[in-house]
């Protein structure tokens, strides 16, 4: 079949339908096996991604599974620079993103050009980096870090090390405040986390008194303080497995409360509210760009394909292995 690469050019995916007697889930499974290829998803894809995917998880592990899979092909659903990750550290498979245009607000609020001076206004600071960032930011990063490792990675630092931390300043913002450093921090930030409203949770709180209150560091710090548990998605979902408690109001991208409800079947999770009552904050715009159809044509067709400037993957790579390096060691 020809395939209309326009499409990848202005759509930023395969836009090919696909025949209504096609049973999809069984031919993605089909295609997996027979091309040898691996699905990574995070853990803020909808419930049918997930459930398809053979690694589901958060930023680190996505991370740690890319560098370790023997698979030919990866297929990331998620962002696109989680796919990026991971073609950074297995140069020699093939990985697809469903849509290319599965971006991130955080990601895109750190540009290279601008990033170069603020280096350059701090000098003999360490650059450390939130995974959340493109390939060429990371190529100025001594060491990235996700939301479930960045306490511990900074705090292996010595306590006189000057550090710049990028792109997140609410995440950062809460490590300075669980590890008393005082880090230089740019000034980017999550459109999704930063959405929550602190009155609406609280008058949620009001209508279930026995909620308790679970949220990503990425979210402001007026909503951290309210929080019983903070953590990433993959720290937030254990602690719903562990808790004695029943009800949760979860401050974070939706897609978790699948893997939440799917691991505690009695429980009960209701998303936080948002500032705008009218709109589904909840739901990052580019994590849910993805859907079966487009996993499926992605893997039928081998595209669209994450390249990357090998003189930045080489430079990109360097502080990605050194968290991998440094989690290995502290057994994260
Ligand atoms: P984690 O899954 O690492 O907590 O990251 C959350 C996130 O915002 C990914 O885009
Ligand atoms: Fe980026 Fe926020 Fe979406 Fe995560 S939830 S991918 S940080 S925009």
């Amino acid at each position: 079949m020809q395939i209309d690469l326009n499409d990848l050019k202005t759509k930023g995916f395969l836009d090919i339908p696909i025949d209504s007697n096609i049973n999809i889930v069984e031919e993605i499974k089909r295609m997996k096996k027979e091309k040898n290829a691996v699905i990574l998803a995070h853990f803020y894809q909808t419930g049918d991604i997930q459930d398809i995917a053979d690694f589901v998880g958060d930023s680190l592990k996505l991370a740690q599974e890319a560098a370790k899979t023997n698979a030919d092909i990866i297929l990331f659903a998620g962002v696109h620079f989680m796919a990026e990750t991971a073609k950074i550290l297995s140069p020699g498979k093939k990985v697809l993103l469903p849509d290319l245009e599965a971006g991130c607000s955080l990601a895109d609020s750190a540009p290279a050009e601008a990033f170069a001076e603020f280096k350059k206004q701090h000098p003999n600071h360490l650059v450390i980096s939130y995974v959340n960032t493109t390939a060429e930011i990371k190529s100025m990063t001594d060491i990235i870090c996700t939301s479930s490792n960045a306490k511990e990675i900074i705090d292996d630092l010595p306590k006189d090390q000057k550090i710049i931390f990028a792109p997140d300043k609410n995440l950062g913002n809460y490590i300075n405040g669980v590890t008393g450093r005082s880090m230089v921090l740019w000034d980017g930030a999550c459109h999704v986390h930063e959405e929550f409203s602190v009155e609406r949770i609280l008058e949620l709180k009001e209508q279930n008194p026995d909620a308790k209150i679970l949220a990503h560091p990425e979210c402001e710090r007026p909503v951290l303080i309210i929080a019983d548990h903070i953590g990433s998605t993959s720290s937030l979902l254990n602690y719903t497995k562990n808790s004695k408690f029943d009800k949760f109001i979860v401050a974070t991208e939706s897609g978790i409360m699948h893997q939440m409800r799917k691991a505690n079947p009695q429980k009960t999770f209701i998303g936080a509210p948002p500032k705008d009552s009218t709109c589904a904050c909840n739901d990052c715009n580019f994590m849910k760009l993805n859907s079966l159809q487009k996993l499926y044509n992605a893997l039928k067709y081998e595209l669209p394909e994450i390249t990357l400037e090998e003189e930045i993957r080489v430079k990109a790579e360097v502080p990605i292995r050194r968290m991998l390096e440094i989690s290995a060691k502290l057994g994260l």
